[in-house]
């Protein structure tokens, strides 16, 4: 049995323009508010699509910057997020660390969205070669303790590189395994979700372990039907 509330999350990447935004009511034409007050469904749209999205849904940024403002070309802050809409943002997905971000980075990220009142969802994992050297637990303990400020509300998304858009899932005894580890580390009120490949047909026996508290989900998460499955299995 889930002792913490399930989190149905959607990362849409680089995914989705404008007509994308009334995707959250389709979301609740197909699983209506009233038969899910049991869990949180949130949507991590491009920022462009922020302010603009409908509500019904919780919705998050997918990085920020760790100032306030300023000089960033490009950069998007955690205030600037919350400002349009934003509950959560997911920092250090394997997408931005593969793209320079450090676990010191994203330590300062998940501090700033403290600061501006957003949850962060911060993403760990391991590669496939560490995974096949028998280090994948000792990774992620690693990127744990690296990455997580002395904050008391924060997600950890354990998503291992190798099953991220891959259409390979870890088992559920892989996931039961690291997940046990994480909850042992960080402690009994922290929401451990897992991401990659998370589809309808993988998502009851994930969602049934029981250090899995959700689902942190890529393409999937682009159509509400398939969205929607998912949450339901949670
Ligand atoms: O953040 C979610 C993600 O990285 C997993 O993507 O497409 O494997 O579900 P996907």
């Amino acid at each position: 049995p889930q002792t913490l509330r399930p989190l149905i999350a959607a990362n849409w990447k680089m995914h989705g323009g404008l007509s994308w935004t009334s995707k959250p009511s389709d979301f609740e034409a197909i699983y209506p508010s009233s038969e899910r007050r049991h869990l949180d469904v949130l949507i991590c749209p491009p920022a462009t699509l922020l302010a603009s999205m409908n509500d019904g849904v919780f919705l998050g940024g997918q990085d920020c910057h760790a100032a306030v403002s300023g000089a960033h070309t490009g950069d998007v802050s955690a205030e600037m997020l919350k400002d349009a809409g934003a509950t959560y943002v997911i920092v250090g997905h394997s997408e931005r660390r593969a793209g320079g971000d450090t676990d010191e980075d994203v330590h300062a990220k998940a501090e700033a969205a403290k600061r501006a009142g957003l949850i962060p969802i911060i993403c760990v994992g391991e590669t496939e070669s560490q995974r096949d050297a028998g280090q994948a637990e000792h990774v992620v303990s690693e990127q744990i303790k690296a990455s997580v400020p002395d904050i008391a509300n924060y997600v950890i998304a354990y998503e291992p590189v190798w099953a991220i858009g891959t259409g390979k899932t870890a088992t559920p005894d892989d996931v039961d395994e690291m997940h046990n580890a994480i909850r042992a580390q960080v402690g009994p009120d922290v929401q451990l979700l897992y991401g990659g490949s998370v589809k309808p047909a993988n998502a009851e026996s994930l969602l049934a372990l029981k250090n899995v508290n959700g689902a942190l989900i890529g393409g999937a998460g682009l159509e509400m039907e398939s969205l929607a499955a998912i949450a339901r299995a949670a």
